[in-house]
């Protein structure tokens, strides 16, 4: 017996329970999924903004006022709702100044974060509001702190938002904009505890008091304020901010939180192994302790939920790709990251009462990005089609979901699901779920049983490779795209669902 039970327990792999069955009770679909979770973020970093999004106006590769259409088009297939800009740690170095008016004379500056590269300021406040434009993204904008004054903020809030006879708004009008902007989301520094100026909380906080407190409404606009949150497990940045910022005076607080094991030896992109597969997953799933704790001390000062948990950053981070500059993080993105995105998104949703906004790193060639761009041509990642099939979640509200019988996977001392899952329903009352299969080898038979609504027709679609590293590349057929998908049954107020191993599935259930 004894032998038995250590033979488990060394035992790692999937571990199989009852029948995997999902109850999804759409009687009691309430909180709203709020759009902005399916966010975006893009730093003056790499070739994110300067040849991924913004060519110029003279590039032979075609674009609309500077900005490619290429990936116009594409992001906005993928309806971003919200993107941050211009930092990470490059907003507590910016000067909005320097990037408006003429662009012949423009100051320049180094990117000191970023390879030391000489930023010319081309892409400033108008090219990234007309950006925001094109895609049909709302503006988030990160303040500098860190380096700026509160003076600098003011100007640049009546600049982009004011409609009176002021210094600021003439100064845009004398720029080609004669409307003010609506500019909602604003952050008041990043990552404040370190490179946006290595702050302790307290000194923090009050600072946020002081430039929260000069952040104005203008012409009608109405800024939604975001502070500059915690580092992953720094929970006693939430406390003293949640202590020492009224709550009249934040609207949101910030997470970052990147999926890296060991930051001295991050790995490779897309050489990997099972083991390795697992254990990003395990590591990236962490976010849901994560979210629940920096909840539960947002709970003890803010009862009512009034304060939004935005976590702006986050996401896969590998080593670059051979031959890339290092501080450039120009990563490729496989099969694994995609299952990581969409783990965490089915989180997101499934803590949206609190969730408020999420931003993946990074859109254009950054981090784990949606699009991988090389001069005229453009790669759409495995987790760009995540972003695709989950667009359906976008301010539907969440159907709480059940989950018994899952498979695990037992990871010697610890244990992931192998099954995670989300669902939703839409103003024309249509359904969606998404399934996310951990499963590096086996399918898995779920069943979903539906409560509150009937079920009389159903469709599938399903995001898979034909390997764990399976990644798509510049001048070879995509590995990764969302497929149809039939392995499902209707029957009576349910589905049974065969998921395939590794993969995601999206179900769509019309009334
Ligand atoms: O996304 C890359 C960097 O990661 C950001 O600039 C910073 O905020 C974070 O540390």
């Amino acid at each position: 017996m004894k032998k038995t039970f250590l033979i488990l327990f060394l035992f790692a792999g999937p571990l199989m329970f009852a029948q995997a069955k999902i109850t999804l009770d759409a009687s009691g679909a309430k909180t709203q999924i709020h759009k902005e979770i399916y966010g975006h973020f893009a730093e003056h970093l790499g070739s994110c903004i300067y040849g991924g999004i913004y060519v110029g106006e003279n590039s032979p590769i075609p674009n609309t006022r500077g900005i490619r259409n290429d990936i116009i088009k594409a992001l906005k297939d993928i309806s971003i709702p919200v993107i941050r800009w211009p930092g990470g740690c490059f907003a507590d170095t910016y000067h909005w100044k320097d990037g408006i008016g003429p662009k012949e004379k423009r100051p320049k500056m180094m990117n000191v974060h970023w390879g030391g590269t000489v930023e010319d300021n081309s892409f400033g406040t108008n090219e990234f509001m007309d950006f925001c434009e094109l895609i049909g993204a709302e503006p988030y904008i990160s303040a500098n702190v860190g380096s700026g004054t509160v003076k600098e903020m003011q100007d640049w809030i009546e600049y982009l938002t004011s409609d009176a006879d002021t210094p600021m708004a003439n100064l845009r009008r004398e720029n080609g904009r004669d409307k003010p902007w609506k500019v909602k989301f604003w952050g008041v520094g990043n990552e404040s505890w370190g490179c946006g100026g290595e702050m302790r909380p307290e000194f923090y906080s009050d600072l946020y008091r002081r430039f929260a407190s000069f952040a104005f409404n203008y012409s009608g606009n109405r800024l939604f304020k975001i502070a500059s949150g915690a580092n992953a497990f720094d929970y006693n940045w939430t406390e003293v901010l949640m202590k020492n910022i009224p709550l009249w005076q934040m609207q949101g607080l910030s997470l970052h939180f990147y999926a890296v094991e060991n930051w001295s030896k991050k790995g490779s992109a897309t050489q990997f192994d099972e083991n390795q597969w697992y254990s990003l997953l395990n590591f990236s799933s962490q976010m849901e302790e994560l979210v629940n704790r920096h909840t539960a001390i947002m709970d003890k000062y803010d009862k009512e939920k009034r304060i939004g948990l935005m976590v702006d950053e986050w996401g896969t981070w590998w080593d670059v790709e051979k031959g890339t500059n290092p501080g450039f993080l120009f990563q490729q993105n496989s099969l694994r990251d995609a299952i990581a995105a969409g783990s965490n998104l089915n989180l997101f949703n499934n803590h949206a009462d609190r969730v408020r906004m999420a931003n993946i790193a990074q859109t254009v060639n950054v981090l784990q990005s949606m699009i991988l761009t090389k001069d005229k041509e453009m790669v759409l990642t495995p987790t760009y089609y995540v972003f695709k099939m989950y667009k359906v979640h976008q301010d539907a509200k969440l159907i709480p979901a059940q989950l018994s019988g899952m498979p695990v996977y037992n990871m010697h001392n610890e244990k992931l699901d192998l099954i995670n899952v989300s669902a939703s329903v839409n103003n024309e009352g249509e359904i969606n779920i998404t399934i996310c299969n951990l499963d590096a080898e086996k399918e898995h038979n779920v069943e979903i049983e539906l409560k509150g609504t009937s079920v009389s027709r159903a469709e599938g679609e399903v995001l898979t490779g034909d390997k764990i590293n399976s990644y798509n590349d510049f001048g070879k057929t995509e590995e990764v795209h969302i497929k149809p998908f039939g392995g499902f049954k209707v029957k009576g107020n349910g589905i049974d669902v065969a998921l395939p191993s590794k993969s995601i599935v999206h179900l769509t259930i019309k009334k």
